[in-house]
């Protein structure tokens, strides 16, 4: 099988997040491929994990990557807040967030979550939930479209795509990706069709976030994980914009009095791996540990 995701600042991880007794817990609340967990299981040969992921098809990746780990390594398919919601399991002496997704999902899954290919346009992790990214912009009201377009998108013409994408569905359904990259480009100014992203990056990346309520599940989550840590144990959370890590941030700012903050200022990959794996240029790594 090949695994098409580079797991982002491992080094920096593994240094941070280190076991202190022989069969540590680790809980990998975003297993994707499992890159992280594999290197923790090889490093530390008593160790064991929880990878928690949504999305069974990538978790099945992970489950035959670690198959040789044999017990050491426990799949769950869970949204890692329900996971922590009703843990009752021993506490962790580790946690790892890895949020966002994978390059599994914009090269591999068909989910249309790349505006690259011309794909249906669902973005969902959880293929049983019951709203697509198709779903969305083909039903909420114009204000609901542009304001989850600001929000989650950080999009200055939210209001002009939201505009376009409702007077598109008046001659019929928007179906694939290709559909509202297209409705995108026409819709922002001509200076802004040719910068250095797609100009319709940013509408995907809030369209994403939306379908799968990835903000709202990041706080939740995080004081769930603070509650099954041991003392001493140790939370990493690795964000990719800044939506996420300002969540991270106050989350644990507000939070000193249980969780000493490590990273004074969040630690980001080194030049060589940006050059390596440029999805990493925009990661962030903070790391606390329970008092
Ligand atoms: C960036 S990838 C993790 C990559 C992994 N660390 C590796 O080295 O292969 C994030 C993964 O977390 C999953 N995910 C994102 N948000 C989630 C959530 N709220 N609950 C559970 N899984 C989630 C995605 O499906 C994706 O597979």
């Amino acid at each position: 099988m090949d695994f098409v995701h580079y797991s982002v600042m491992k080094n920096e991880v593994l240094s941070f997040l280190v076991p202190k007794s022989e069969d540590a817990l680790l809980v990998d609340c975003t297993l994707g491929e499992g890159g992280h967990s594999e290197a923790f299981l090889q490093k530390y040969p008593s160790l064991r994990v929880i990878g928690i992921d949504r999305d069974r098809s990538i978790q099945e990746k992970a489950r035959s990557r670690l198959s040789g780990f044999g017990a050491r390594f426990q799949a769950v398919n869970a949204w890692f807040n329900d996971f922590w919601d009703s843990y009752n399991g021993e506490d962790a002496d580790l946690v790892l967030f890895d949020l966002g997704i994978s390059m599994f999902h914009f090269v591999e899954s068909g989910r249309g979550f790349s505006l690259r290919n011309s794909e249906k346009l669902d973005m969902r992790l959880d293929l049983d939930a019951p709203v697509s990214a198709m779903d969305i912009v083909n039903r909420y009201d114009e204000k609901s479209l542009a304001d989850v377009i600001y929000n989650y998108g950080e999009e200055r013409y939210s209001r002009r795509i939201a505009a376009a994408i409702c007077d598109m569905r008046k001659t019929g359904r928007i179906e694939t990706t290709k559909d509202l990259a297209d409705i995108v480009f026409r819709a922002v100014p001509k200076e802004y069709r040719y910068k250095r992203i797609h100009p319709a990056t940013k509408t995907f990346q809030a369209l994403r976030i939306e379908v799968n309520k990835e903000l709202t599940r990041i706080e939740p989550a995080l004081e769930g994980a603070m509650k099954h840590l041991k003392r001493g144990g140790r939370i990493a959370v690795i964000t990719f914009h800044s939506l996420e890590d300002r969540i991270v941030k106050w989350f644990f700012r507000q939070r000193t009095e249980t969780l000493e903050i490590l990273t004074k200022k969040p630690v980001i990959p080194t030049e060589e791996e940006c050059e390596t794996n440029s999805a990493s240029r925009s990661a962030k790594l903070r790391v606390v540990e329970k008092r």
